[in-house]
């Protein structure tokens, strides 16, 4: 248990350092941080982590004394993993400058440790290592479980056991998948709260990183214009799309146990659900803000099978290219029927929401890659066009966009007269293009999110009762799915998806933006 956390809880700190404590610092002069990349030799560390830690250094956002040790089984020498490492690190902040010695400077605080993910011993001896590294001051560690979930429990167990601070907090990095429904996901957590307390667990999801996502609560509770408006009397439906414009390759082997639904919807989509329709926090403090995401994810109706559609992609030729379908790809099986998209009307039944449908829908190898939040407000009531030019009230509408990716942009869909001597209309945007308005580069999601996890801010990180109320909404759909071999429909690569979708919105008077 960090020290700080545990005194705290005993009321042993002052008021200032319980400040700090809650709202997190950089630690000082007399303070060092180890990050522990478990699964070091693996794809989410070379793609993600090692890079985000780089550009957090870059920065100057690492603290004074840092380390970071790669952990995996694989056999690797300091200089080997420096070298892997290198060779995905770049100057994405500032592509103008040559960054090659801040580069060499911060390989040179990379280490590697060999090791089994369920040995004491291993971990002793990494321990060893870290203290030569710490030199004897205040050791604040951070492990990062970037491995299979399967072994999480045995590296909380040895990692909590034989590594973790004996003068500072420890931190545990936690990715996902948490469990694949209700039962595996809270067996998941109690076998991590053996070994750790809540307040230890940092569980990603990387979604809640993201630029725009951080930035919705922004939008909506600092512009006046806004939240009056979020409610049923103003607005008709809400949109969460996801949609990827190339398959599972790869990983399929992963994806055909999980499906869209578990990899893609009962995480990310739902999170900026949670954060779109919960009431206003008390504050933004961490446990205001779970609080409120914990209570509007529990007024909402577990989702049920008449009001989902799924799909999965199949082979498609195109401009002499051959698409592979899902089933093509050798680590899936042949008779596989797991979704690879998946469309859902969901309901919150609170006094805000009450009969607005949120539709989510996510896809791989769709036509293009895209994610946004969508708002379609209702219609303008007497709209005096529609008497006089023929306005159609439906087309008309308002609509808010809130393209997460790729090309960051806020947008509002308004009626404007055409300029001119008649009276003509049409519908155009006000737009807030990020690349146009600000120059600099908008950070990856997990440089954000191992910020926060330094400095012990767990705002953006998912609770346990966040999670099981996540799964509590779609586990009864998950198992009646495989119970009763609910075969998906098949949507051609690079398509936009099984028709079924448009029947589902159409279902709700829905557009799909
Ligand atoms: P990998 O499959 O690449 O595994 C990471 C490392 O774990 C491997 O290099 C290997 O290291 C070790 N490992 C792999 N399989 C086993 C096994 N069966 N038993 C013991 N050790 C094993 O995973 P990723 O890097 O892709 O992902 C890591 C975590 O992050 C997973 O939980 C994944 O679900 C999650 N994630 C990944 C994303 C991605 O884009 N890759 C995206 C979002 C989440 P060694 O053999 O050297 O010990
Ligand atoms: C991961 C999913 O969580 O998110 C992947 O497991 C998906 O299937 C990825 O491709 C998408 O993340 P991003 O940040 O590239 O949109």
């Amino acid at each position: 248990i960090p020290v700080k956390e545990e005194k705290a809880k005993e009321g042993g700190l002052s008021v200032e350092e319980e400040i700090i404590n809650v709202v997190g610092s950089i630690p000082d002069e007399n303070e060092t941080v180890s990050i522990t990349v478990v699964g070091a030799s693996g794809d989410l560390a070379k793609k993600k982590i090692f890079p985000a830690l780089f550009a957090l250094y870059y920065e100057d956002c690492l603290p004074k004394h840092f380390t970071v040790f790669g952990y995996a089984r694989s056999k690797m020498t300091d200089e080997e993993l420096r070298d892997m490492v290198s060779r995905t690190l770049t100057c994405r902040i500032d592509k103008r400058e040559n960054c090659s010695e801040k580069m060499e400077q911060f390989l040179a605080r990379c280490f590697y440790h060999s090791g089994q993910y369920d040995s004491e011993n291993n971990f002793k001896e990494l321990d060893k290592k870290l203290k030569e590294h710490e030199g004897g001051r205040v050791s604040n560690r951070l492990f990062y479980l970037s491995i299979p979930p399967n072994i999480f429990i045995n590296v909380v167990k040895s990692a909590s056991c034989s590594a973790s601070s004996s003068n500072g907090w420890t931190r545990v990095i936690v990715e996902k998948p948490f469990g694949r429904d209700s039962e595996s996901s809270a067996a998941l957590t109690r076998g991590l709260k053996e070994y750790l307390v809540e307040d230890q667990i940092f569980r990603i999801d990387h979604y809640l990183g993201k630029e725009l996502v951080e930035n919705l609560s922004v939008l909506r509770f600092s512009n006046l214009i806004f939240e009056p408006l979020w409610s049923r009397q103003y607005i008709r439906n809400v949109q969460f799309i996801f949609s990827e414009d190339f398959g599972t390759e790869g990983r399929g082997g992963y994806f055909d146990s999980y499906g869209i639904i578990r990899d893609i919807m009962q995480n990310h989509l739902l999170q900026i659900l949670a954060l779109f329709a919960m009431e206003t926090p008390v504050s933004l403090d961490a446990e205001d803000i779970r609080n409120e995401k914990v209570k509007v994810l529990r007024s909402m109706r577990p989702l049920q099978l008449d009001n989902v559609v799924v799909g999965q992609y199949k082979s498609c030729i195109k401009g002499g290219v051959n698409y592979q379908g899902y089933t093509d790809d050798e680590t899936v099986p042949k008779n596989s029927i797991t979704p690879t998209f998946a469309a859902a009307a969901l309901f919150i039944d609170n006094a805000r929401w009450d009969g607005v449908p949120f539709l989510m829908k996510a896809g791989k190898a769709l036509h293009t890659r895209r994610a946004e939040i969508r708002v379609q407000f209702r219609h303008v009531p007497g709209n005096l066009y529609k008497k006089n030019f023929g306005m159609d009230l439906d087309r008309a509408t308002n609509e808010l966009v809130i393209r997460v990716q790729p090309d960051e942009a806020i947008f509002l869909k308004i009626n404007n007269k055409v300029p001119g001597l008649g009276m003509k209309l049409d519908r155009s945007n006000l737009n807030l293009h990020y690349a146009a308005r600000y120059s600099k580069e908008i950070p990856d999601a997990y440089e954000r999110l191992l910020l926060d996890a330094i400095e012990g801010e767990r705002r953006l990180f998912i609770r346990s009762d966040e999670l099981d109320a996540a799964w509590a909404l779609f586990t009864p759909l998950l198992k009646e799915l495989e119970e009763k071999k609910i075969v998906p429909e098949l949507y051609p690569y690079g398509s936009r998806g099984p028709v079924g979708a448009h029947y589902l919105s159409a279902k709700y008077n829905v557009r799909w933006g």
